[in-house]
């Protein structure tokens, strides 16, 4: 954890150093739900880590809304045979991991060999970081976008190329397909993107992994496609299944409620996936009573629908307390929403942890924005009634 906690202070006071850049100010708080017409210059700068907000929080946390967890989860299913695996959990899972692979091969008609199973998707992140930005190789992100990967490849030396969302807070994927030249070693796409919320077309995403992964392997991180209406309509999986070297990653850490049991997957060409275990534990590092729930849970529709309802439940109770206050706030497409406050991003953090409420605050645009994670409706009414203390 304390690595983690220096890899991205590294890269905050990076970019706090780099300076240069102008930013544009002003109208960024007319900016609505509806997508701004202004082409933005962005770089972001996350103030504070998931890790270092929890661990600030004071001793009663009404509502913890900073990690993008899943409240609503895990499946009693998945309780239940967490609790019949500790019989045998002084064995390794090999079966039982075998049983969860053939599931989601299955599901996503796809062949053992195209899966990489690890505790969580960031082990997997991390290996393809290690793999792809060695020897100085590029690794192109969005701005703002999940930190990870690029935090770990810039830790080995490689050059990260950041490209600054579009107007209306989608990645650059046309900006993002100029970047790649010879030296990239991966393209990376958030999508959903987090911390912004946002998702870019399927047919041109599609079009853009066919034509940038004969460039570059290009990564794509889907931790939040559970969300979107239709997960398989929205994946770039058929790519994947089309022969292109594209790496889709999926968690059980959000809408499947895992994200304490740790549990995560790539889909990828084969030979990707044995390039990658080098780096990886791999099913090693998958606990017997993780591996027996993830089984069970796995595409459980009922359950899905169940949290995917909550979930809109408790984002519609924020959009309505957002638009009452005067705020406005990016549309979301996964299980947080992230507005632009007025006050500076750090106090703001704190004052809400004071009072027991737990978010993420970033800097870009010349604003401070709160990202919020959508919890339990008591949840969003602590949220509420803190917010309506500072704003
Ligand atoms: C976009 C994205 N990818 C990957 C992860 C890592 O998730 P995990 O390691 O729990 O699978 C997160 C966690 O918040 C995330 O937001």
């Amino acid at each position: 954890m304390a690595n983690s906690i220096n890899r991205r202070n590294w890269i905050k006071t990076s970019a706090f150093m780099a300076g240069s850049v102008t930013f544009f100010s002003g109208a960024l708080n007319k900016l609505s739900a509806m997508p701004m017409k202004v082409k933005n210059v962005f770089t972001s700068t996350d103030l504070v880590t998931d890790e270092q907000v929890i661990l600030q929080a004071p001793g009663v946390m009404k509502a913890r809304l900073s990690a993008n967890e899943n409240p609503f989860g895990p499946s009693p299913a998945a309780k239940k045979a967490m609790t019949e695996a500790m019989e045998t959990c002084y064995q390794y899972p090999f079966m039982k991991t075998r049983e969860l692979m053939g599931k989601i091969a299955e599901f996503e008609g796809v062949k053992q060999n195209n899966i990489l199973m690890d505790a969580g998707s960031s082990p997997l992140l991390h290996a393809a970081a290690m793999f792809y930005g060695k020897n100085g190789a590029e690794i192109i992100t969005g701005d703002p976008s999940y930190n990870d990967l690029a935090s770990s490849a810039a830790n080995l030396g490689s050059k990260i190329i950041k490209v600054p969302l579009t107007a209306d807070y989608k990645l650059d994927l046309d900006a993002m397909e100029a970047k790649v030249g010879p030296n990239t070693g991966l393209v990376y796409i958030c999508n959903p993107n987090n911390p912004t919320a946002t998702v870019v077309d399927t047919a041109k995403l599609k079009a853009f992994c066919e034509r940038v992964s004969k460039k570059a392997v290009v990564f794509v991180d889907e931790a939040y496609i559970d969300y979107m209406p239709d997960p398989q309509a929205s994946s770039v999986m058929s790519s994947v299944k089309a022969g292109q070297n594209i790496i889709v990653a999926r968690t059980f850490s959000k809408l499947y409620g895992f994200a304490g049991l740790r549990c995560g997957y790539i889909i990828a060409l084969p030979d990707t996936v044995k390039n990658l275990s080098g780096y990886a534990t791999g099913m090693m590092s998958l606990a017997a009573t993780t591996v027996a729930a993830a089984a069970v849970a796995y595409q459980e529709k009922e359950f899905l629908q169940d949290a995917l309802k909550k979930t809109m439940a408790s984002k519609e109770f924020l959009y309505a307390l957002l638009k009452k206050e005067g705020y406005t706030y990016i549309p979301s497409s996964a299980n947080f929403v992230m507005f632009p406050i007025n006050m500076e991003g750090s106090k703001f953090s704190q004052e809400m942890n004071n009072r027991g409420v737990s978010i993420r605050t970033w800097k870009f645009n010349n604003k401070d924005w709160c990202r919020v994670s959508i919890g339990r409706m008591d949840e969003m009414q602590a949220f509420a009634d803190a917010f309506k203390q500072l704003s």
